[in-house]
């Protein structure tokens, strides 16, 4: 594999727009009931001589979130008005259906086959309507062979359509400084995002513990991170059990990368993100049947995104020290995997009864958060695609939050709801803790069945270092689509938690947490 450290889908230029008429592809954001107050319609009205207000009334465009109603003004020029929705709502819902109207109306002009877009009425909110934009347009095409091409042939129609937005212009008001800033900013974190979300969409048999380490390595090196990789021999030297016995039924050894942000100066906090990183997850010798076997790539997600945040980080060199953690490991089933019943040990000397090989990443996560505990950091966030089970509680486009600090849950809620990262929290049930009771050992590695995310959380909790604020997040769900979902309209890895990592590193800079 050719490692990479960028995202291979290529984000559009942005401009400030002069005159919005003067573009060929329009979008128009309209609150709901907002229809003739519109300065955009009022201005197409009197220069384009078509009664665009009566026209929206005729197809009952309102404004209401979802409303899309394209219009050609000339056989070159498309507008296509996408309802944003109560300007009233909360604001948090507000920036959701701006993005989700934004990334509408861009992906609907490419797909109508324009390369340069301008998007109006997303007055005040540029930074949501970009976000939708850049994330909304992704693609994963690197594998892609169309049929023409395959046979040769022309390019149809249909492929035609497989262009590309180039340009996008954005029309506001605004001061140009702070539109240049919030546009550099947010190209910043979608890249970083789009790039996690290549890392989730190649295949195992691509992205391996050893290639993932190269990634992170190579990024280390492009962005000016701190990087170390241990390997095999030093992993078992150190005494990370649950590594060595998940990476252990694997032909390809694990790996264990730390990489790191250092500011100049003394850093206002120290913190880490863990991600958990099982480049396949077969489910070991605790075999997954076979359709919950596919999609398995997507187990190293939390891994992705915290790469994703720490190449973000890099760039916007935050007055805070991040640790960027995780394990990269295989969990495949031979004749050197690890097996139920066998007792290991992790980093902090606590040892674990392995009922179940499936549920590898914990054992992987118990390690991380243990080593941790070294880096002086007083916060850890960590992310993985942990359990089935939070998909059953939450559905699959909410993570389940969970933590030791109710301050921080609540903290990391709001934020992560501010940017269209669903999160819920979720219990640390006291009184689900026997439920992992061993009789052999400090701790067994799965519960009974009920409340499978909080009693892996729990399991989590016990190797958190102490003194420590930690939240966890299950991204079992949002890391991975398998249907699009708002602007989301790629399937597959959404890098999920990028945006929520690098926010909360701002905020803790500024103070605000
Ligand atoms: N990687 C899976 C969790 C998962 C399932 C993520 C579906 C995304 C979609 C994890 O390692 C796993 O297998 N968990 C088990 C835990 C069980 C054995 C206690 C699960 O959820 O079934
Ligand atoms: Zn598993
Ligand atoms: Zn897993």
């Amino acid at each position: 594999m050719k490692v990479f450290t960028e995202s291979l889908f290529t984000l559009p230029e942005v401009e400030l727009a002069d005159d919005f008429l003067s573009y060929p592809a329009l979008v128009v954001g309209i609150f709901e009931g907002k229809v003739s107050d519109s300065e955009f319609l009022q201005k197409i009205k009197a220069k384009k001589k078509v009664d665009i207000i009566k026209a929206l009334q005729r197809r009952n465009f309102t404004g209401k979130e979802k409303q899309v109603f394209s219009f050609d003004l000339s056989e070159e020029q498309k507008v296509i008005f996408v309802g944003l929705g109560r300007e009233d709502a909360q604001e948090w819902e507000k920036k959701e259906n701006i993005r989700r109207a934004s990334g509408n109306g861009v992906v609907l002009a490419r797909d109508s086959g324009y390369e340069e877009v301008c998007l109006c009425g997303f007055e005040g909110y540029e930074r949501e309507a970009l976000e939708a934009a850049f994330l909304g347009l992704y693609r994963f095409k690197k594998y892609k062979i169309s049929d023409s091409e395959e046979d040769g042939d022309e390019k149809t129609d249909d492929e035609k359509l497989e262009k590309e937005v180039k340009k996008i212009f954005i029309y506001t008001q605004r001061k140009k400084d702070e539109v240049k800033n919030i546009i550099d900013f947010t190209r910043v974190i979608c890249e970083a995002q789009n790039f996690a979300r290549d890392i989730v969409n190649e295949p195992g048999n691509v992205i391996n513990p050893l290639t993932l380490s190269e990634i992170a390595s190579a990024l280390a090196e492009k962005y000016g991170l701190g990087c170390e990789i241990f390997d095999i021999e030093e992993i078992k030297k150190m005494g990370m059990g649950g590594v060595i016995a998940v990476g252990q039924g694997s032909s390809i050894p694990p790996k264990v990368v730390h990489i790191w942000w250092k500011p100049s100066g003394k850093p206002k906090d120290k913190i880490a993100f863990i991600g958990k990183a099982i480049t396949f997850d077969s489910g070991g010798l605790s075999l997954k049947p076979q359709n919950s076997m596919v999609t398995m790539k997507l187990d190293k997600a939390g891994a992705c995104a915290v790469l994703g945040a720490m190449k973000s980080i890099a760039i916007l060199k935050p007055q805070v020290e991040v640790h960027g953690l995780f394990a990269a490991c295989e969990n495949m089933p031979s004749g050197t995997a690890q097996r139920p019943d066998d007792i290991i040990k992790i980093f902090d000397g606590k040892t674990v009864e392995v009922i179940n090989t499936d549920a590898e990443g914990r054992l992987t996560l118990a390690d991380m958060l243990a080593f941790a505990g070294r880096l002086g950091v007083s916060k850890i966030v960590d992310l993985a695609t942990l359990t089935g089970a939070c998909m059953v509680a939450l559905g699959e486009f909410t993570a389940g939050l969970m933590g030791n600090s109710e301050k921080f849950n609540e903290f990391i809620f709001k934020l992560a709801r501010d940017l269209g990262e669903k999160v819920w929290i979720l219990p640390l049930d006291k009184d689900l803790e026997e439920k992992l009771k061993s009789d052999f050992a400090f701790i067994k590695n799965v519960g009974d069945g009920y409340g499978g995310a909080i009693t892996a959380a729990i399991f989590l909790s016990k190797f958190v270092p102490k003194g420590v604020e930690w939240a966890h997040l299950d991204i079992a769900g949002p890391a991975f689509l398998n249907k699009k979902l708002g602007y989301f309209t790629a399937k597959g890895g959404t890098g999920f938690g990028v945006r929520t990592l690098v926010e909360l590193t701002r905020k803790i800079e500024n103070g605000e947490y």
